[in-house]
């Protein structure tokens, strides 16, 4: 009953042997082996050797103990033993999937389905990383939506405002094809998701409402928070602001201005360009947008930032952290995921950028926990991501990466990456991931499910022959960030 794909050949290791191909075997394959001392043990085809594919390489896996527990073997495999095609229920023993959860996709070849448990998501936080093009916010999509099927309120900082689409049911012909071999139907979330700009509606006619922060009574430490002054400045700032405190109740940045104004000291200047730069943006508001209506049971809050330059990018996602930390600590709000797409912005590895919200970030990665607000953190440039955050996350999603600073990167913040796995992630095809988490015995490869909902990306269509594209954004963000440093660059 059971399918002969091989015999045993050539020298075998405890952790690897060769086989000669007799039936149908593909790359990444499970098989598995009889073996005197454990039982049927597994393995996974890491090689077809030669041309014609008559030679195989299998990477053993290991057998599940009578505690449940995944063991390697006691003793190599023999030459000339059988290589059977694992079955199903073998492959699920021994890897320990669960059935239910939150649905990633298939286990890649198989009919198998891949499941994540939602309290682990949210309690102990997730990474995608990939290079671009390759499917991360396709991916982070799929969980958003498993996540609004579960009921989890999401908070997404959207950079690019990609993730609107979620409104919609995938209209992909293509796409919809292959809804019933991952046994899902098209849907969109519109009564779920709400859409916040923090520019206005002229820049943003797509968004639902406004996103404003609190512009009454600003501290020093707040605006401290936001730019690095020497102490001249900071001693003028605090002047005015305790000047102000003991003849306003309620203050607000316009008053700050004047006071600073007044000050004779000649730091004031820098202070109030700062400040001017700040209320131009518009952000500040005395009706800004309380943290309970965006952390809502049943409801995705997108904070599009189309149209908003980095830094003002950064102060939001730094208030919006700090605010979503606190209502958690307090339990203002439910238990949440806060998504951050393009995180080597907002919480940069040192000697790359800096960020107003990369403490915070920080803080949420190893705190977070705690209080059930899960982080989940994408990009495209590993390397370029504080690794305190990366390495906070259990759940671990990497679609293919070329780069070889982003492999070396990954190679160190995640324990599990071999050098067989780091040849593996630059070959990876699109829409398969390498998916590492706690729940599951060791890494396996998924082929992530379609979306149920449009997916945003699509509609700027680049080729992915890495016609340079990376670079260009990057170009891109360097001129961004260098009007914005004349802007607000203070020292
Ligand atoms: N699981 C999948 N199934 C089907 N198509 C997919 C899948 N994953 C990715 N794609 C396709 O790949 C394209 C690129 O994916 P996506 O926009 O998620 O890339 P990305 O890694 O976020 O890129 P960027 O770095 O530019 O943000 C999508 O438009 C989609 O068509
Ligand atoms: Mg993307």
């Amino acid at each position: 009953m059971y399918k002969l794909v091989g015999t045993v050949t050539g020298e075998v290791q405890l952790h690897k042997f060769d086989f000669i191909v007799s039936g149908e075997v593909r790359i990444n394959e499970y098989v598995k082996v009889w073996n005197e001392l454990d039982g049927w043990v597994l393995a996974r085809v890491v090689k077809l050797v030669d041309a014609d594919k008559k030679r195989a390489t299998a990477e053993v896996i290991g057998y599940k103990d009578d505690r449940g527990f995944l063991m390697q073997p006691n003793s190599t495999v023999a030459r000339n033993d059988k290589v059977f095609k694992a079955d199903r229920a073998f492959i699920i023993e021994t890897l320990g999937l669960r059935s239910g959860g939150i649905y990633l996709g298939l286990l890649d070849g198989r009919n198998i389905p891949v499941y994540l448990r939602k309290e682990e998501l949210i309690q102990k936080h997730c990474s995608i990383l990939a290079k671009t093009g390759s499917g991360k916010s396709y991916t982070a999509g799929v969980l958003i939506e498993e996540l609004l099927e579960k009921n989890v309120p999401l908070l997404i900082i959207d950079p690019h405002g990609e993730y609107i689409t979620l409104k919609y049911e995938n209209r992909s012909e293509e796409e919809r094809r292959q809804m019933e071999k991952y046994g899902i139907t098209p849907r969109g979330y519109a009564s779920r998701v709400v859409v916040y700009t923090p520019t206005n509606f002229s820049i943003n006619p797509d968004a639902d409402r406004l996103f404003r922060i609190d512009g009454i009574n600003l501290s020093v430490k707040e605006l401290y928070d936001l730019f690095p002054m020497s102490d001249a400045q900071l001693g003028v700032l605090y002047q005015s602001i305790n000047d102000i405190k003991s003849q306003k109740e309620f203050y607000t940045i316009e008053d700050i201005i004047k006071k600073v104004s007044e000050s004779k000291s000649s730091a004031r200047w820098r202070i109030i360009h700062f400040l001017e730069r700040i209320r131009e943006t518009g952000i500040l508001s005395d009706s800004p947008t309380r943290i309970e209506e965006l952390v809502k049971v049943g409801q995705a809050s997108i904070i599009d930032m189309k149209g908003a330059e980095p830094e003002l990018q950064r102060l939001i996602v730094y208030r919006i952290c700090k605010e979503v930390f606190e209502g958690r600590k307090m339990n203002k709000i439910p238990p949440l995921m806060l998504v951050i797409e393009e995180a080597h912005n907002f919480c940069p590895e040192r000697g790359f950028e800096k960020a107003v919200s990369s403490n915070i970030l920080r803080t949420i990665a190893s705190e977070g926990r705690k209080f059930g607000l899960g982080l989940l953190v994408i990009s495209q440039r590993p390397a370029r991501v504080d690794k305190n955050v990366i390495s906070q996350c259990n759940t671990q999603i990497i679609l293919r990466v070329t780069n070889p600073n982003d492999i070396r990167a990954l190679s160190r913040g995640l324990e599990f990456m071999s050098s067989e796995m780091e040849e593996e992630i630059k070959r990876i095809p699109q829409g398969v991931a390498l998916l590492s988490s706690p729940g599951i015995e060791l890494p396996i490869l998924v082929d992530v499910r379609v979306r149920r909902s449009e997916h945003g990306g699509r509609a700027v269509d680049f080729d992915d022959s890495d016609n340079g594209r990376g670079e260009i954004e990057i170009e891109e963000q360097e001129r961004k960030k260098s009007i914005f440093a004349r802007l607000f660059s203070i020292t």
